[in-house]
């Protein structure tokens, strides 16, 4: 089977960790956990991008040296990623020792190769986001994105980057899936249509020493996109001799899927693209863009704005697997998603307290009332409890298909189904008046949503693994196992069902707000 290795960007250390970028890496990790489940060999790498102007220039506000205040900005996400459960393999740091020798080694190649040359430069420079722009660019004397610019001359490095142009036109064309969504790929397109001018990959150190020193000339240091794209490579083993099986298995076979935000597509689609067309480099496996998390006025939600919520404080609020369930489940993946306590107040109350922990609880009490809390016999199927046991034995095989087409939130929308139609069924069956009649039949009913309820609680576990831990535990199952999905009944008879408290209290965020 073939090996899957996910990234998400590198953050800006000076940046706190906020929802937006909680959502990004929280997505990454339910995916990774979903690829596992189905036993792919995975890989998971975030990370923090530490060099540049901003990092410098905070720095020296606080009275620190640069790695200092990156040492110490880089735990506040390390602490708010465990907090949220990311399970990453790796935390990767641009000023990680290995990671200077690989962006100086890959420097010097191109150089050597004539794919970097000198020249003067003129333009236009945003040091928020650390990129230059032409006169032409600039909208009412800022960047596009409405940005301060400061007009800069000087000599400088340069990629050919015009050199690959139609190399990835190519690509692209040949690979309709490596940019997604499909209008991702049309913007990247379109944006190719115009003759591409080649990179700027260096920063004079009389403005700016914050970063890798060019090999070939130590005025310089390497621009920080230059350096923080090879944090993907460099992670896997590029260039590091004693790593060339790693860099094989994940770089090669498995291919990275780059999970980013649509602000950083032409530097994925472009930038880093063109650097691995030069380097000799496999193309990742794709590039996805996803869209933004908003605020109550419909804005991205950003550090820089000044509205960030903290991913630890949410949680805290509504519930960590209850987070990371509407992020998965709200957002489609790829288009911008609104985010308000009152839409997770829905999300979790209909699905998660309603549907998912109302019939647990109620499986689990009258198992306990009537069958002293051992999984009743498991009679011949009827009507009913067979088209419910298709729909349950069908589900693995749409999430599949859905999580491996970039679309959870449809994933998690079948599972809801198959839930609501066991609810359903427990409704018709009515098994708390049957119970003084018909023991046997009862019981059946019931041994039926254990199977739905363990079912769901497999393939929920990605997106929310301590509450799944703890409903296949009351269920006496241990481990979520992709292979025990397609069992039915998997359940003993006889054997120990818990019943306990609400699964999912219902939220009623008024209370907590007032
Ligand atoms: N350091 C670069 C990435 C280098 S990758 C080699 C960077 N960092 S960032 O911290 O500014 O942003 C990282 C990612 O977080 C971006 O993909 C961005 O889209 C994402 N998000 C930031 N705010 C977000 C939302 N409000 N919603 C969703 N994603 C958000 O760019």
């Amino acid at each position: 089977m073939k090996p899957f290795y996910i990234t998400t960007p590198i953050y800006y250390v000076n940046d706190k960790p906020h929802l937006g970028t909680a959502y990004a890496t929280t997505t990454a990790d339910v995916l990774r956990r979903f690829h596992r489940l189905f036993g792919e060999d995975t890989y998971f790498l975030t990370g923090t991008d530490e060099h540049g102007q901003k990092a410098q220039q905070t720095a020296e506000k606080r009275g620190l040296t640069p790695q200092q205040h990156c040492d110490e900005m880089v735990l506040n996400f390390q602490k708010a990623w465990g907090a949220i459960d990311i399970e990453y393999d790796f935390f990767f740091r641009t000023t990680a020792a290995n990671h200077k020798q690989v962006v100086q080694r890959c420097l010097q190649k191109l150089f050597e190769k004539g794919d970097i040359y000198a020249d003067s430069y003129e333009g236009w420079y945003s040091v928020s986001e650390e990129i230059f722009y032409t006169e032409k660019d600039l909208v009412g004397g800022k960047s596009p994105t409405g940005k301060e610019v400061i007009k800069i001359q000087e000599k400088n490095y340069f990629f050919k980057m015009s050199k690959y142009q139609q190399q990835l036109i190519d690509y692209i064309n040949a690979h309709p899936a490596f940019i997604a969504p499909d209008f991702r790929k049309n913007e990247v397109l379109g944006f190719l249509r115009q003759p591409l001018g080649d990179l700027c990959i260096s920063r004079p150190k009389t403005r700016m020493s914050w970063g890798i020193e060019i090999p070939f000339d130590n005025a310089y240091v390497t621009y920080v996109w230059f350096d923080a794209l090879l944090n993907y490579a460099t992670a896997v083993g590029l260039e590091q001799p004693g790593r060339e099986a790693e860099f094989k298995k994940w770089w090669v076979e498995a291919g990275p899927l780059h999970l980013i935000g649509k602000d950083i597509l032409t530097t994925h689609a472009v930038y880093w693209t063109t650097m691995l067309f030069a380097l000799g480099l496999p193309l990742p496996r794709q590039i996805f863009a996803t869209g933004w998390i908003l605020n109550k006025d419909n804005a991205k939600m950003s550090k820089s704005e000044g509205d960030v919520v903290s991913p630890i404080d949410i949680a805290n609020l509504i519930g960590l697997d209850e987070l990371r369930y509407f992020l998965i489940r709200d957002v489609h993946l790829g288009n911008d998603s609104p985010f308000s306590l009152e839409l997770v107040e829905n999300r979790v109350n209909s699905e998660l307290a309603n549907n998912l922990g109302n019939m647990l609880s109620r499986t689990t009490n009258l198992v306990e009332k009537f069958f002293a809390g051992q999984r009743p016999a498991y009679l011949a199927d009827d009507e009913a409890s067979s088209a419910l046991k298709q729909m349950a034995l069908a589900l693995p095989a749409i999430v599949k298909k859905e999580v491996e087409n970039m679309r959870p939130s449809f994933a998690l929308e079948q599972i809801v189904l198959v839930l609501t139609a066991a609810n359903k069924y427990l409704e018709e069956k009515a098994p708390w008046k049957t119970a003084k009649t018909d023991l046997p039949s009862t019981g059946h009913v019931l041994a039926v949503t254990l199977e739905v309820l363990r079912i769901a609680g497999i393939l929920l576990s990605p997106v929310m693994p301590r509450k799944t831990k703890e409903l296949l535990s009351r269920l006496g199952v241990n481990e979520a196992k992709w292979t025990d999905l397609q069992k039915w009944p998997a359940l003993a008879e006889g054997s120990a069902i818990q019943k306990g408290e609400p699964l999912f209290p219902r939220l009623d965020l008024n209370q907590v707000k007032g």
